[in-house]
């Protein structure tokens, strides 16, 4: 049995691609999800791959979680902190509620899930994990001071844990899309996202497998010099 990978936001989008990319390459695969049964129990038909279902804005459901996949599949190696939402709007017009969830789960998320898996990869002594920023995190986006602030916020966290954690074989690493083809972005007003294609070198969006694709490199056993680093993947939108 292959080493334990766990995708946040595994049964959708970027998620689904990298669990899928994960499995392919000989992880024990489990992919959680927040709400959507039908489409996680398609997702499991489809793939084989495992879901589980919990909010990750929820501390003590991250913890008992990652318990119970450890109990059954073994321990947690590596952890990909995918799932995000967005919830768009500019910050005159934000209430504290649209802020908070923003925060809670996307960055409160990101804390709670490496606090469910940081002891165990510290005992073990090896450890991957990977936290999704974006491109937004790193240029701002008008309209997203929430999603921003939250994506910027987990590449503090992913650079400290790094340090960290770099004694104890663990690696912490962000991987940082641009806009990608998935149902996220196509919330995204048609004309607004036509100006952004536009502005984007490579001239599309990303494809989630190209995306999937730098997370399976830097989880590998093999990877572990890579440690504090952020991988920009976004086309050439924004050279960081
Ligand atoms: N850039 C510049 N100006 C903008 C603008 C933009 N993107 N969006 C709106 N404006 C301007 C309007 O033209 C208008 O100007 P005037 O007042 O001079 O007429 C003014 O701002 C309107 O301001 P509002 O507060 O009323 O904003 P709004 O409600 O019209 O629009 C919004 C808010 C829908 C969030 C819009 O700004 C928007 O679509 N932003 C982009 C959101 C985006 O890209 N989200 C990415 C989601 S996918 C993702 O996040 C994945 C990832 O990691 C990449």
């Amino acid at each position: 049995m292959g080493r334990v990978a766990l995708v946040t936001g595994g049964t959708e989008g970027i998620g689904a691609a990298t669990s899928e990319a994960l499995g392919q390459a000989g992880y024990t695969v489990v992919a959680t999800y927040g709400h959507d049964d039908a489409h996680a129990q398609a997702f499991l038909a489809r793939t084989g791959i495992a879901v589980r279902k919990w909010d990750i804005a929820d501390f003590a459901a991250c913890a008992a979680g990652v318990a119970e996949v450890a109990g059954r599949f073994g321990p947690v190696d590596v952890l990909v902190n995918n799932a995000g939402i967005t919830a768009d709007c500019t910050l005159h017009k934000m209430d504290v509620q649209t802020w908070r969830r923003v925060i809670d789960t996307n960055l409160g998320g990101c804390f709670n899930m490496c606090r469910a898996v940081i002891e165990g990869m510290r005992e073990r002594r090896f450890g991957r994990i990977v936290n999704l920023g974006s491109v937004n995190g790193q240029s701002g986006q008008f309209g997203q001071t929430n999603y921003a602030a939250a994506k910027a916020g987990i590449v503090g966290l992913s650079k400290s844990l790094a340090l960290e954690s770099a004694s104890r074989g663990i690696t912490v690493n962000v991987v940082a899309p641009g806009y990608t083809d998935t149902a996220m972005v196509a919330h995204v007003a048609p004309a607004v996202l036509q100006k952004i294609v536009e502005a984007t070198p490579v001239g599309r969006l990303a494809s989630p497998a190209e995306i999937a694709r730098a997370i399976v490199f830097l989880v590998a056993d093999d990877a572990g010099f890579i440690t504090g680093a952020t991988f920009s993947i976004n086309g050439g939108r924004y050279l960081a």
